[in-house]
């Protein structure tokens, strides 16, 4: 095939449309995400999680029944095969870092029929499970086996604390998972999606996507964002922290988005659960921290950088979120994975309906004409 190029360079593929999906539209201008056809705001505090992942794997919400076997197959396979604990035992003893488990775990599923959909349903059952027994394992304590009888989001959280998780606690959670689950061509999806073009496997779609999401740029933000909120401690001090660091040229965690030009409708999803959550628990003063110090970011950024409107972003909430769920920060990226891989499977699915490779071109800027001198000849 000829590298001839037949349209312009577009670094970062920015504005380039590489693919049509019914799964999900991010439209930055409007501040809108209708994730299979329902804005995420009706969706995402509603929705079961097993209901969205049906949603995105069938374009149709299920009935009662289909629900129920959707459930059963999820539950019948959370508990990992001995090669996948061994991986993490491994992985514990040398103090990787969650998402590196996490890449390494879930590459364990051995593809033992060539079912797509048996292993995108071992992936989806299984990323919480091995979210949770890495954690527990690098701290040095026994994983918890999951309960079948418990829903996927409960079930996470009780694999994570091995305690009861309470019904707010287990729709917060839901509310995240559904908010994060697809999120247009980004790039962890792009990647799964040009793996699965080449007619190879989801598991392999899914760990390549697990090393995309890995980089700061893409999943890596929300703890930083929670750090800001601690450090500054009391609402106080709020501004001379903020304009310090405006002052010193740095950004502010937490705020500004790359597609959003208004507000980043997952914030105002993600701020409400939080809401939510934090009322009904102890920490409220963190809540309320976090409001004002959000608060007095936006107005700073305006006097700052007057006319960017960069507003506050999903992560900001996220941390927030995850937090008062009793997650540490490490785990913040692996649960955004937990979420993400419903969208990742979809995807996959999508892509394998498509079945065209996706193979763009570059162009050459190296050197030309070069003629090759035997090193003796020097
Ligand atoms: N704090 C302070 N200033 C910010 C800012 C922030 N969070 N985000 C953007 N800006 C400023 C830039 O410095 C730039 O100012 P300048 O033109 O005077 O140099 C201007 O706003 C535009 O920034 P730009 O880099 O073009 O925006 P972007 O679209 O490339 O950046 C992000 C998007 C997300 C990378 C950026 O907003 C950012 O770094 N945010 C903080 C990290 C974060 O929260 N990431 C999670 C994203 S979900």
């Amino acid at each position: 095939m000829s590298d001839k190029l037949e349209v312009g360079f577009a670094p970062g593929l920015e504005g380039v449309v590489a693919t049509r999906t019914r799964l999900s539209s991010v439209d930055g201008t409007a501040g809108r995400l209708v994730i299979a056809g329902f804005p995420v705001e009706e969706l995402a505090s509603r929705a079961s999680f097993e209901e969205t992942l049906y949603l995105l794997w069938n374009d149709a919400l299920p009935d009662g029944e289909q629900l129920s076997a959707l459930r059963r197959d999820l539950a019948a396979r959370r508990a990992l095969p001995k090669v996948t604990t061994d991986v993490l035992a491994a992985a514990a003893a040398e103090q990787v870092p969650p998402m590196d488990a996490l890449r390494m775990a879930s590459g364990t599923h051995g593809l033992k029929n060539g079912d797509d959909r048996d292993d995108a349903l071992w992936l989806v059952a299984a990323l919480p499970t091995i979210v949770a027994a890495y954690w527990r394992l690098s701290q040095g304590r026994e994983p918890v086996e999951p309960d079948p009888e418990l829903a996927h989001a409960a079930n996470y959280l009780y694999m994570l604390s091995g305690e009861a998780t309470s019904l707010e606690q287990a729709r917060a959670l839901e509310t995240y998972l559904n908010t994060v689950v697809d999120h247009g061509m980004n790039a962890s999806t792009f990647a799964a999606r040009v793996i699965v073009s080449t007619r190879s496997d989801i598991v392999s779609a899914v760990v390549g996507a697990i090393g995309a999401l890995k980089g700061p740029l893409h999943g890596g933000a929300p703890g930083p964002a929670l750090d800001v909120v601690f450090e500054i401690g009391e609402a106080e001090r709020a501004e001379k922290y903020l304009r310090a660091k405006l002052d010193r040229g740095e950004r502010l965690m937490g705020f500004g988005h790359r597609v959003y030009k208004v507000r980043d409708p997952r914030a105002d999803v993600l701020g409400a659960a939080a809401e939510r959550l934090y009322a009904t628990d102890a920490d409220r003063a963190l809540y309320e921290l976090a409001r004002e110090v959000e608060e007095t970011a936006l107005s700073l950024l305006e006097e700052y950088k007057p006319g960017r409107n960069l507003q506050t972003n999903v992560e900001f909430y996220t941390a927030l979120l995850l937090h008062g769920l009793g997650l540490p920060t490490e785990l913040f990226t692996p649960t955004f994975a937990v979420g993400r891989v419903g969208g990742w499977t979809a995807h996959c699915f999508e892509q394998q309906a498509l079945d065209r490779l996706i193979r763009p071109q570059s162009e050459y800027t190296g050197s030309k004409n070069r003629s090759w001198v035997p090193l003796e000849e020097w």
